[in-house]
């Protein structure tokens, strides 16, 4: 891995961003991390911080709390700008469409502009979601999506889609150098239980004891990968000399019902399998091609299902064991099993 000397990683403090932070601090970056923290947590990002604290490797590590759709308030130089601030999920981006909207669209331009001012190389998060309810599969970067852009749901494919041309646009007028990564479904410890994706919802759902819920008859697929892989894929990508849009997903396809029977295996749970009204958009199918990752990468997921299964599963039971704070009963959001307008992904 290149070792970057000043990163900037707007949503840092988030599920996937606070890998990110981990792995660029463990190879030697310092790292400005920029979150509002709407659906991150300083407790992702506590070890950092506190061995920031003991003078430790931490040292490297800041966090600055500011909504990036209103400008970034840090100051260069960074020799990367990692752009990952944005609803993620579901119900997230649903109960907040304009802040979705304007990470997407502002928040992007001052990231943007801030590499630009910095020389710094930029890295858009993007999503599978730019494929929307997809007409080809598997998705390869070459097809251009089959997106509602007046759904519910457009707030954030819609965004990502605006994200990605806003950052070609300035790789193509020699402003900035862009990299582009497709993030496909990812899982792991950290993603909060009160996320309303797929796979935190089901493992939650199994360790209460409540009702796992499937939306329609559970027979669309997703492709899960498991995070590591993903920062790794990300950290490639970010080294390479590939703008993309290049694919980081785990291509192994299964069914929303089949998982959730894995997940009710695995934790050995009572919780019996219920069924819901699949939402509008739902996407029913989704798989990621990754030749161009594999080839132009040298990337490929590592973790299969079982293994990633096994190590998010103990995160969980330890964050939702009695006396734990792990936020699952906050008064701010719905429970996993609550979500109305938007299926989990
Ligand atoms: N995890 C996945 O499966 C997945 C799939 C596709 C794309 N992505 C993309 O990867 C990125 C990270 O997703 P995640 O899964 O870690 O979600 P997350 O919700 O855990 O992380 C997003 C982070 O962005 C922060 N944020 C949101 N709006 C902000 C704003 N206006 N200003 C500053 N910070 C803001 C949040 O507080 C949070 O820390 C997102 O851009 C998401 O669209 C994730």
């Amino acid at each position: 891995m290149v070792s970057w000397k000043r990163v900037c990683v707007t949503g840092g403090a988030g599920f996937v961003g606070s890998h990110l932070c981990d792995a660029l601090v463990g190879a030697g970056s310092e790292v400005v991390c920029v979150d509002d923290l709407s659906s991150g947590s300083r407790s992702n990002v506590a070890a950092l911080l506190e061995a920031r604290g003991a003078g430790g490797s931490g040292g490297r590590f800041s966090l600055i709390e500011a909504d990036v759709a209103g400008g970034i308030p840090v100051e260069g130089p960074f020799d990367a700008v990692l752009h990952l601030a944005s609803a993620a999920s579901p119900p997230e981006y649903l109960a907040r469409p304009l802040e979705t909207l304007a990470v997407g669209s502002s928040g992007t331009l001052n990231a943007l502009d801030l590499a630009g001012r910095c020389g710094a190389r930029f890295l858009l998060a993007s999503t599978s979601e730019v494929y929307g309810d997809p007409a080809v599969h598997p998705q390869t970067e070459s097809y251009w999506g089959n997106v509602n852009p007046v759904g519910p749901r457009s707030v954030y494919d819609e965004a990502k889609r605006f994200s990605e041309a806003l950052s070609m646009a300035y790789h193509r007028l020699g402003k900035v150098d862009v990299r582009i990564v497709r993030i496909f479904n990812t899982y792991g410890p950290r993603l909060r239980p009160r996320d309303g994706r797929v796979l935190s919802n089901f493992a939650v759902q199994a360790l209460s004891g409540e009702p796992i819920t499937v939306y329609g008859d559970g027979s669309q697929t997703r492709s899960l990968c498991y995070v590591d892989d993903e920062v790794a894929g990300i950290l490639a990508l970010l080294d390479s000399d590939v703008t993309g849009p290049v694919n980081i997903g785990n291509p192994a396809e299964i069914t929303v019902l089949e998982l959730a029977r894995k997940v009710i295996d695995a934790t050995g749970s009572a919780s019996q399998i219920v069924f819901r009204p699949i939402p509008e958009d739902d996407p029913t199918r989704r798989c990621p091609d990754i030749a161009r990752a594999r080839e132009l990468l040298g990337w490929s997921p590592r973790v299969d299902l079982e293994e990633g299964l096994e190590r998010t599963l103990a995160y969980y039971r330890e964050i939702l064991a009695p006396g734990s704070a792990s936020g699952l009963f906050a008064p701010d959001g719905p429970g996993p099993g609550d979500k109305q307008a938007g299926a989990p992904r």
